[in-house]
């Protein structure tokens, strides 16, 4: 019978609750075609013709300590790339396939590759391995929800046998967990239909990667997708539970909480532009501001932002990803201690931001300046010790301003007589509070 140990459970995620920002890297075979990584099963493309990117994969620019780098200067602590997505195409040197880049052009473990040097840079490393397969015989083809051949009434699955990949799959977990070190994150991907839970044979599964890797944090994606939430969420977590919950392409409107209202760990993966995967016609980036902001809703309702970008066919991120990369860094070189280690304040969320909490220090993003004086929500005058100007490191007094005298229980603070804020996107208020406040941290802003 499996017993869950909560203490040991938020002793393992610790880490991933000071990091609160992460890169995700989506490559492989189809950063060529240039459409997606979903290309295969969008196009319905036989892998004989995917094959030919196979024989061609040579990316001259690849340069996994360049990837690091970029994340660790636009202020990411951890780092996931995809060991093999959909297309079961390998980017590490699995001993049960051919299927991988070490029998391409570039002839390379690029896993190995990637987890040194992301090391190198001191990031957590994690890696993103699908359940689906789409290039193994014995995975499910015609009437499949996804598969490439689903509509086609020669791939039928007579002859398949399910055991038998997930023998396989079982095995390229193992290796991953046996051959490269310690992993900080392993990010399955994912369940649907009747694929889900012990249809993986995850019991097995996980009790394995928990003997190789004992502090991995594993995501929720053997029992579901980016939809749905997993068993701990729900309150009766089960021997393959996710350690944190995937939202993908949204931020929960409140935070996510188990049936007991006990904050639930998870992670918002989203995409700069509209794909995962390298895609040549895709501009539509999110700018670097929104995504600042993204990043600080994230963590004030106590949950991690993991941001992707999907190098092309020669190995490179992507222009518009780099300079964004580096405007979130320079944002973060100055405001990063209202993020790392930070987590819902407990206050009400004011019309002029958001705020993040590290114990008695409040973070008041200003998104939106005030007329006058900032009113700081929930607080009383006498409960504010000192403010400061994060950036800057400046004193900001308390306003005795008369303007707001007919709101003497709330706090304001005195940014000063510029109505332009210091910094337009987000600026900090470090607000270190008196220490009798006892606000209720379980609540989201
Ligand atoms: C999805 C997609 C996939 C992407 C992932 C990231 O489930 O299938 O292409 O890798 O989400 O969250």
């Amino acid at each position: 019978m499996y017993k869950f140990d909560r203490k040991e459970y938020e002793r393992r995620m610790e880490w991933f609750c000071e990091a609160r920002f992460g890169m995700f890297i989506h490559w492989g075979l189809y950063a060529i075609p240039a459409r997606g990584e979903w290309v295969r099963s969008f196009e319905e493309m036989p892998l004989d013709d995917y094959m030919r990117y196979f024989r061609a994969f040579d990316p001259k620019g690849y340069d996994p300590s360049a990837w690091a780098k970029a994340a660790k200067k636009a202020g990411m602590k951890y780092i996931i790339l995809t060991a093999k997505h959909h297309d079961g195409f390998c980017l590490f040197d699995s001993a049960l396939t051919d299927f991988k880049s070490v029998n391409t052009p570039l002839g390379r473990d690029i896993v190995a590759d990637f987890l040194c040097a992301a090391r190198a840079e001191g990031l957590k490393v994690g890696l993103y391995f699908s359940l689906i397969d789409w290039s193994h015989d014995d995975f499910p083809h015609y009437g499949d929800r996804n598969h490439p051949m689903r509509n086609n009434p020669l791939c039928k699955n007579d002859k398949r046998d399910f055991n038998r990949y997930l023998d396989f799959m079982h095995g390229q977990v193992k290796e991953l967990c046996s051959n490269y070190g310690k992993l900080d994150i392993l990010w399955f991907d994912f369940s649907y239909d009747s694929l889900r839970g012990e249809a993986w044979r995850a019991t097995e599964l996980i009790s394995m990667v928990r003997e190789l890797q004992p502090d991995v944090i594993i995501n929720n994606r053997l029992e579901c997708s980016g939809e749905g939430f997993g068993s701990l969420a729900e309150g009766h977590p089960t021997p393959y539970h996710g350690d944190f919950v995937t939202p993908e392409q949204i931020i929960p409107p409140h935070g996510l909480f188990d049936p007991n209202g006990l904050p639930v760990h998870w992670e918002s993966a989203v995409t700069m532009n509209s794909n995962w995967g390298y895609h040549a016609h895709d501009y539509n980036f999110k700018p670097a501001s929104m995504l600042i902001r993204k990043l600080v809703e994230c963590v004030s309702k106590n949950g991690n932002f993991l941001l992707n970008v999907g190098p092309d066919a020669n190995g490179r991120i992507p222009d518009e990803s780099v300079l964004i990369l580096n405007s979130i860094g320079e944002w973060m070189s100055k405001n990063a201690e209202s993020i790392y280690g930070c987590g819902p304040s407990g206050l009400e969320k004011p019309e002029w931001g958001r705020i993040t909490r590290r114990g008695d220090t409040l973070y008041m993003h200003i998104f939106d300046n005030t007329i006058g004086p900032l009113p700081l929500y929930g607080l009383s005058p006498d409960e504010i010790g000192s403010m400061y100007m994060l950036s800057s490191g400046s004193e900001v007094p308390a306003s005795t301003s008369w303007v707001h005298s007919d709101y003497p229980e709330l706090a304001f603070a005195a940014l000063g007589p510029n109505p332009v804020l210091p910094d337009s996107v987000d600026t900090v208020l470090k607000v270190c509070l008196q220490k009798k406040g006892d606000l209720n941290c379980s609540q989201t802003t």
